[in-house]
């Protein structure tokens, strides 16, 4: 079944839980919060605190991308306000396994993220511990920027992996999914959607996630 994640960067911040609620009435079954440093990431977004309150809001898993430097000085407060899913990236994680295991011994399933220019093959000693694979469709930092169409290769690419056996990842993307979007990555291998801009952008979040679906299942 594909999972449409919003990504909360391009609500109103002041009507957060109000818009969240139309994306998942709208059929988004993840909520994609994106946490941003300044540091790993050339902007800077939230933390914690708008996290525990979302949490007390809304009942779907939260999904906490970790767009940040030394990620486990952080994952223990994400977990404690209330992220279900943990995502980190291989780029900013010099000791990678470790810090997936940080993640699951907090109770939450652990991601791994690669950015464009990031190959799969840095990932083969971690996809047996990891529950989901995040592929970034565009680089990391701002919302809707334009869809990398040559991310979709690293895909096909888990897809495969995945098929020899011995793993049991979910594969995600990020980055520039819309209605012309969805479907080439669907047919690639993705099962849970990102989206920022295309839900939140404009007009009725609601509206805009049940479009999102019926073009990634057409
Ligand atoms: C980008 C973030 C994304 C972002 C996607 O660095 O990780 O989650 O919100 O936004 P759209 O869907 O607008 O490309
Ligand atoms: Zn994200």
């Amino acid at each position: 079944m594909i999972e449409l994640a919003p990504s909360i960067l391009s609500a109103d911040f002041a009507r957060l839980a109000e818009q969240v609620e139309a994306a998942i009435q709208g059929g988004g079954t993840v909520v994609h919060f994106d946490v941003m440093d300044g540091h790993f990431v050339p902007n800077i977004t939230i933390g914690p605190p708008v996290l525990k309150s979302l949490r007390k809001a809304v009942k779907a898993p939260i999904d906490c991308h970790l767009m940040i430097e030394n990620p486990d000085a952080y994952i223990p407060a994400f977990a404690d306000a209330g992220a279900n899913w943990i995502s980190v990236h291989q780029e900013a994680c010099l000791h990678l396994d470790r810090t997936l295991h940080l993640i699951r011994d907090h109770g939450c399933r652990a991601g791994v993220v690669i950015n464009p220019a990031t190959p799969v093959e840095t990932l083969s000693e971690v996809l047996d511990i990891v529950d989901y694979v995040l592929v970034m469709s565009v680089n990391p930092g701002f919302g809707a920027q334009p869809f990398i169409p040559a991310t979709l290769h690293k895909v096909r690419k888990l897809v495969a992996l995945r098929n020899q056996g011995g793993t049991n990842f979910r594969i995600e993307i990020d980055g520039g999914m819309a209605l012309d979007t969805i479907g080439e990555a669907i047919r690639a291998g993705v099962e849970i959607v990102v989206a920022g801009n295309a839900v939140f952008g404009k007009g009725d979040p609601a509206e805009n996630a049940r479009e999102l679906l019926k073009a990634a299942n057409s």
